[in-house]
């Protein structure tokens, strides 16, 4: 990846960007695409990954930070310093596979609540990387959970909204202070 928008993978005592929680409205507009990946961007993408990294997360969408253009990072390897992070601009899902995957998901924008959602395992993504150079990518497993999530961030979706166990969720979310009509059910 161009050492323009690589950053260490450590945690600052002021990360750059501010993240969003649900109930605030930029998680929900739809983000723009991406004409130019110009020095703008590859700022944001820097900022993102150290709010990321600083926060623990193994992925960010840019509406978490208020940004609205289409640009997610995500890295299941936050330990492994060598590493690079996947940078995905106008990433969008070009095939999913029809076995169903369950995984427990979080998100650094609704801190403490983790549930398990459905997704489809295994996917196909088109998208630019940071060079702007168009990239295809087939994955599965952890990754494939993760960058659904982030993807459906930039439409205005979370991960609650597709949280099948209500019961479970407004439990969750009222023990962690979140509104519960804060949830846009896609289910
Ligand atoms: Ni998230």
């Amino acid at each position: 990846m161009t050492a323009e928008v690589l950053v260490e993978k450590k945690k600052l005592a002021k990360p750059p960007l501010e993240i969003h929680r649900l109930g605030d409205r930029v998680l929900r507009q739809s983000a723009k695409r991406v004409a130019k990946v110009d020095g703008e961007i590859k700022q944001l993408i820097r900022e993102m990954l150290q709010t990321m990294y600083s926060a623990d997360g193994i992925g960010l969408a840019a509406p978490q930070v208020a940004v609205n253009k289409q640009v997610i990072v995500v890295d299941c390897e936050p330990d492994e310093a060598a590493k690079p992070p996947l940078i995905l601009i106008n990433p969008t899902v070009t095939q999913a596979g029809r076995d169903i995957a369950i995984n427990q998901e979080g998100c650094l924008s609704i801190p403490s609540v983790y549930l398990d959602v459905k997704r489809p395992a295994a996917i196909e993504v088109s998208y630019k990387d940071e060079y702007g150079r168009p990239q295809r990518l087939s994955v599965t497993g952890l990754l494939a959970c993760c960058i659904q999530h982030e993807i459906d961030h930039l439409h205005g979706v979370l991960f609650v909204d597709r949280v099948e166990n209500t019961l479970l969720l407004d439990q969750e979310l009222t023990k962690h202070g979140f509104s519960t009509k804060a949830v846009k059910s896609v289910t």
